[in-house]
C-alpha cells in the first residue's frame, strides 16, 4: 500500500528524542494526492507535535483540505491509535466514514473510521447560533 510506504519513510526522520516513539502519518486527499507528517517533539513537552499534524499541515500548505483516507505507522506493541486531539484535527477534513489506517511496523493494517474513533465528536454544527 503505497499509503503505508510513503508513512514508514517519512516516520525516519521523526524527531522524537524523548518518548523514542517515532510516527509517521500519510494523507491521501481526494484529488489523490499523499501529504506526510512525522511527529516532531521539543524539551518542552507540551509544544511537540504528533505526525497528523504534520501530515494535516501539509495538506493545508498545499491548498488541500479534503481526506480521503489516513495512515498512522509507529512501533510498540500494539498498533498506534491517533491521540484525542489528532482525531478531532482529523474530523476537521474528513467525513465520518473517512478511513483510518493504524499499521504497525512490520506493515499489518487495522482499519477503523474516523467517526468509529470520535464519536458524537464537537463539529461545525455546535457552532451554529440557536
Ligand atoms: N504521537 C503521534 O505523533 N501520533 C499519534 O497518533 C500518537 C502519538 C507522538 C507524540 C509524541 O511525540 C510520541 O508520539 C509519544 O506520545
Amino acid at each position: 500500500m503505497d499509503l503505508f510506504k510513503a508513512a514508514m519513510t517519512v516516520r525516519e526522520n521523526a524527531y522524537a528524542p524523548y518518548s523514542n516513539f517515532q510516527v509517521g502519518a500519510a494523507i491521501r486527499t481526494t484529488s489523490g494526492a499523499i501529504y506526510t507528517g512525522c511527529n516532531v517533539e521539543n524539551v518542552a513537552y507540551p509544544e511537540g507535535t504528533c505526525a497528523e499534524a504534520g501530515a494535516i499541515a501539509a495538506m493545508i500548505a498545499a491548498g488541500e483540505t479534503e481526506i480521503k483516507e489516513i495512515l498512522v505507522v509507529a512501533g510498540g506493541p500494539s498498533k498506534v491509535s491517533p491521540c484525542g486531539g489528532c482525531r478531532q484535527k482529523i474530523s476537521e477534513f474528513s467525513q465520518a466514514n473517512t478511513p483510518v489506517y493504524m499499521a504497525d511496523l512490520a506493515g499489518d493494517i487495522e482499519e477503523i473510521t474516523i467517526g468509529g474513533l470520535l464519536p458524537a465528536g464537537f463539529d461545525k454544527e455546535h457552532l451554529e447560533a440557536k
